[in-house]
């Protein structure tokens, strides 16, 4: 098995920008959910992505990694196109990234151990397992979970399983991690531990962070950058201190956890259709 380290330090070498979306647009048959984003991530910094469910947070980082292709527009990993490669090449291109799926999906029978060495044994023939049970060993290790190799899925906390499935994402030294909401489902404690690790991967492996969430605790701990997604466009994009200031209603609604205008009027609207679902007529 080859190790990932050092891969292209030379072309990284040129650029701010590790990531980049040039007029990035995808509908679903007529439905517009991405609207024309141009942006750069930069290279080992943390980017958060946030805003209300189905807004499009999960299909724009898929884009990241050309797990979805582009309506229109380009994807570009170091300055090279990557959203109209061919799967082949893209595989090799998705060498260079972990990614935390929405969920965590662990496969449930396989161990731990297995479940870190999957992605390793879809990229490189495993000769030296002796090599592969240290480096299994080192990535429990960075999330606090080394001992936990033989163990299944079922017998871990959700938090556990998030740190397994972060343990797995860096399995090959991604140099980009895209994470969909990494906190979900976990109590504050557990979920500042997700964020410390993202922190600590940051520091430790300079990785370029991605991050999907909900939690803006999260967000502000972690991200170098937050940017909003609403209605398919880049609403709102800087630091914390932007983004705790910004002007836009749709924001801070947002921010502090405030039903909208438009929530209210589909719940009103649910509200009287459940009324008149049981007017008295229907009784008699
Ligand atoms: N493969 C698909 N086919 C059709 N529509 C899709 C597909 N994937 C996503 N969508 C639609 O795109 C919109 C954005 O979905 P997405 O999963 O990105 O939302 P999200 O912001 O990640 O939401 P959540 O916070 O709930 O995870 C939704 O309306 C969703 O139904
Ligand atoms: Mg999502």
């Amino acid at each position: 098995m080859k190790e990932q380290n050092g891969k292209n330090k030379t072309s990284q070498a040129n650029h701010n920008g590790a990531l980049e979306v040039r007029g990035l647009t995808k509908k679903f048959g007529p439905k517009l959910v991405l609207d024309n984003i141009s942006l750069s991530i930069e290279k080992g910094k943390t980017t958060v992505v946030i805003g209300p469910s189905g807004c499009g947070k999960t299909v724009f980082i898929k884009h990241l990694i050309a797990l979805l292709r582009p309506t229109f527009g380009e994807v570009y990993y170091d300055n090279k196109r990557i959203d109209n490669l061919e799967e082949n090449d893209l595989n090799k291109i998705r060498t260079h990234y972990g990614f935390l799926f929405q969920g965590g999906a662990l496969f449930d029978s396989l161990s731990v151990s297995e479940n870190i060495i999957f992605p390793i044994r879809q990229h490189f023939k495993i000769t030296d397992w002796r090599q592969v049970e240290e480096l299994v060993k080192s990535k429990l290790a960075m999330v606090g979970l080394d001992g936990f190799q033989n163990y299944y899925p079922a017998d871990l906390s959700g938090g556990q399983r998030k740190r397994v499935a972060l343990a797995r994402a860096i399995a090959l030294n991604p140099e980009i991690i895209l994470y969909d909401e990494p906190t979900t489902g976990l109590d504050p404690i557990r979920s500042d531990i997700i964020n410390e690790l993202i922190l600590k991967l940051q520091r430790e492996l300079s990785v370029t962070s991605v991050v999907v969430t909900h939690n803006m605790a999260s967000a502000y701990k972690v991200g170098d950058r937050i940017i909003m997604l609403h209605n398919g466009k880049v609403i709102a994009d800087g630091n914390a201190e932007h983004i705790r200031n910004h002007p836009h209603p749709v924001v801070q609604q947002f921010i502090n956890g405030q039903v909208s205008e438009d929530d209210l009027a589909v719940l009103r609207m649910s509200g009287s259709m459940a009324q008149a679902q049981f007017l008295p007529r229907d009784f008699e």
